[in-house]
């Protein structure tokens, strides 16, 4: 992780972090598999685009070192 930590899901206290690591160690990461998991986007929606961006970041990171 080359950015500093902040917190992406105000309503459920989630951080980047948090998020970035669950997704690297999920088999199958996706939106709805850290929303299940994390509940990020299970209140206010207005994080909905930034965990959008962080599991694209993540899939293409995985990608690459595949
Ligand atoms: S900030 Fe994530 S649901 Fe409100």
């Amino acid at each position: 992780m080359n950015c500093p930590d902040y917190l992406v899901c105000v309503c459920m206290g989630v951080m980047y972090s948090d998020i970035y690591a669950f997704l690297l160690e999920s088999d199958s990461p996706s939106f709805d598999s850290v929303k299940n998991c994390l509940q990020v986007a299970t209140g206010c929606n207005s994080c909905v685009d930034e965990v959008h961006a962080i599991v694209a970041d993540v899939l293409r990171i995985k990608k690459i070192n595949v």
